[in-house]
């Protein structure tokens, strides 16, 4: 047996720690504009406890070190995994953090900004909360913003919403007003599934019925604010009942003689002894030792960084996921999840992104979006893309299987991000509904004739090139000269022109963003399949967007594409006008054209650059064909 290993030195590594659980704390948030309150309804929550409890405030304090932080960072605290890697993506989260406490119970509260399109700042404050203080103005009733706040609230998996009937005192502590709000919130309930909801009148600027029960509202038998938040019952919602998650987090191994799984548990509870398995691969092992930093301990709980080690050997590695063999999640490439679109870009889909899943990250494409929701009503919207703040559901799948849970049955495997891949910038919030098994029952056919075989037959050196550039800049004809050249050298090549393409494989795509994203994908599969047949493929279309580029160069082997960056400025391209395209263009004939209204990204780093203001195209083309030669595409 391995010397025992800590993470931290300690005196008695064999003590067992009492496990300390998130029981008496209640989380939640509150959603509303400045105009109704909420400001002063934190104000008055703080007020009234911290006067009654400040000493309880110091072991509060206690506890947010538990989540890493202390002082003024505690706004940073705690945050789920996902988010947390939201915030090293650079998205800024509007959302602070505030604590409180009474005797019963301690209270952190996420208080988000109170502007109309904050959905992102509220999805971020809410995937952690157990409930959500939906505030009311007396006077103006539910409104749309309500709405939109209890869906959002719903969909992130918070059970529990109150509705604080604010500035009861300006409507003469009516009752009937309260009753009509009451009503007309539960008209629309149904759609939102909560668990409970409790509504109090309530003047948060007066203190009524916050922390000290009102006496203008007789009427009124219900708890205080505060009442209701330290005696809600929340131990149907405690994860530590639910089913044995541990998403590894790296893999610790200081020394020869010892191997850990560190990480923190997502749900449930493990004790050494038990017997686990890599949902991802179905191998299996029994848990020797639960190390934590102030010792091994013989069992813990959601929430709790452990550091597991196993009987035996097994294949496993930073990402994976550990569950309990009776209680497996899924495994699956393609899933449907809801969308919170975070990016100012629109989504587009069949766009390469990255998605962040616990501790995994892996290659994301959204096949379908299935529709938006329109919050006000709640209804299915048909849609073709999601816009900023928009929330749609979706089809996505993904470039390997990951193991995961539906977000209802588990909010820290269930939810992810979307990532750009350039910018790094955190595009969308989501949250698994179900795994698709279209994909699972369609095996890849393994062939006897591989494209080694292919391209040795033809004796050469299968690729792609990839000619971008504007439309006028050249490419085609550039193109067509290096293929004569390369036939001539009995290459065996085949050319993928935008102009031909779009009137057969592609017949049914315009020059909308989308549009053109999927007339890439699809051209890229193309030139795939051709390299795969042992080919020279040429690609000559404007391709304008880097993201699709990069996507077709993933799709081949390292050293199979070659970008040709056909470098013409506009003035220039518009001026020989061959079409006569740019002229309607700019007549408003045609919309979405590129340089004049539709985007143009320019490589970065091309393979080849060719200035086709200047230089003749025979000899750019022998460039590029003197490149291939270089580098063994094609003997000379
Ligand atoms: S891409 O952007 O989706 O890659 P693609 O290369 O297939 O474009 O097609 C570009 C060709 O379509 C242009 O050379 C031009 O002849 C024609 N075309 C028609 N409308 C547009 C438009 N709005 N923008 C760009 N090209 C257009």
């Amino acid at each position: 047996m391995a010397e025992i290993v800590a993470l931290r030195p300690h005196d008695d590594a064999a003590r067992p720690v009492p496990v300390e659980t998130d029981k008496g704390i209640l989380r939640f948030l509150t959603c509303g504009s400045v105009d109704d309150g909420k400001s002063t309804l934190i104000g008055r929550l703080l007020l009234d406890t911290k006067k009654l409890f400040d000493d309880q405030l110091a072991s509060l304090e206690k506890d947010s070190r538990r989540f890493g932080t202390v002082g003024d960072d505690m706004d940073l605290a705690l945050l789920v995994d996902g988010l947390e890697a939201e915030r090293e993506q650079g998205i800024t989260i509007d959302v602070a953090y505030r604590f409180f406490a009474t005797e019963k119970r301690k209270f952190i509260v996420a208080d988000t900004p109170g502007h109309e399109q904050y959905t992102r700042n509220m999805a971020t404050g809410a995937s952690t909360a157990d409930l959500a203080v939906l505030l009311i103005d007396a006077r103006k009733g539910i409104l749309n913003q309500t709405r939109r706040h209890a869906t959002i609230a719903a969909m992130l998996g918070i059970r529990h919403v109150v509705l604080a009937i604010n500035k009861i005192d300006l409507v003469d502590y009516d009752r009937v007003v309260y009753d009509r709000i009451v009503a007309a919130f539960d008209a629309d309930a149904s759609h939102y599934g909560f668990a409970s909801r409790v509504a109090i009148p309530i003047s948060a600027r007066h203190g009524d019925n916050v922390g000290e029960r009102s006496e203008s509202m007789p009427w009124y038998r219900g708890p205080t604010l505060l009442e209701h938040l330290e005696g809600i019952d929340l131990s149907v919602d405690v994860t530590a009942s639910r089913p044995f998650r541990f998403p590894v987090q790296w893999v610790n191994r200081p020394d020869l003689t010892f191997r850990g799984y560190a990480g923190t548990i997502a749900a449930g509870t493990i004790r050494a002894g038990d017997d686990i398995v890599v949902a991802r691969t179905g191998q299996q092992a029994t848990v020797s030792r639960i190390v934590t930093y102030d010792g091994d301990v013989r069992s813990a709980s959601a929430d709790e960084a452990v550091t597991l080690t196993l009987d035996r050997e097994i294949d496993l590695s930073r990402g994976d996921i550990l569950a309990t063999p009776a209680a497996r999640p899924d495994v699956s490439d393609q899933f449907a999840a809801h969308l919170i679109w975070m990016a100012d870009e629109a989504m587009l889909p069949g766009r390469p992104y990255l998605m962040k899943i616990g501790t995994r990250t892996v290659g994301a494409a959204i096949t379908e979006l299935k529709h938006k929701v329109e919050i006000e009503t709640l209804k299915p919207l048909a849609a073709k893309t999601l816009a900023l703040n928009d929330i749609g559901f979706a089809n996505l799948s993904l470039a390997e299987p990951i193991a995961f849970d539906s977000y209802e049955d588990n909010r820290t495997t269930g939810a992810f991000i979307l990532i750009d891949r350039f910018t790094n910038a955190t595009v969308a919030a989501g949250m698994i509904r179900f795994g698709l098994s279209r994909a699972t029952n369609i095996h890849r056919q393994a062939l006897d004739v591989d494209k080694a075989a292919r391209a040795g037959a033809k004796g050469q050196k299968p690729a792609v090139l990839w000619f971008t550039g504007l439309s006028g800049s050249g490419k085609s004809t550039i193109a067509n000269l290096v293929e004569k050249k390369l036939h001539l050298m009995g290459r065996h090549t085949y050319l993928l022109d935008g102009d031909n393409v779009r009137h057969g494989l592609n017949r049914d795509l315009g020059f909308t963003d989308a549009d053109r994203v999927e007339n890439i994908r699809r051209v890229a599969e193309t030139a795939k399949l051709f390299v795969d047949a042992g080919l020279i493929v040429l690609v000559s279309f404007i391709s304008p967007f880097r993201a699709e580029r990069q996507l077709a160069r993933d799709l081949v082997a390292e050293g199979e594409f070659v970008e040709i960056f056909v470098d013409t400025p506009l003035e220039v391209a518009e001026a020989r006008d061959v079409k006569g395209l740019y002229k309607k263009a700019r007549e408003g004939k045609i919309k979405n054209f590129t340089g004049i209204d539709s985007p143009y990204e320019a490589p970065l780093t091309p393979d080849i650059r060719l200035d086709t203001s200047i230089g003749d195209a025979e000899a750019q083309a022998d460039r590029i064909v003197d490149y291939l030669i270089e580098r063994g595409y094609s003997a000379a």
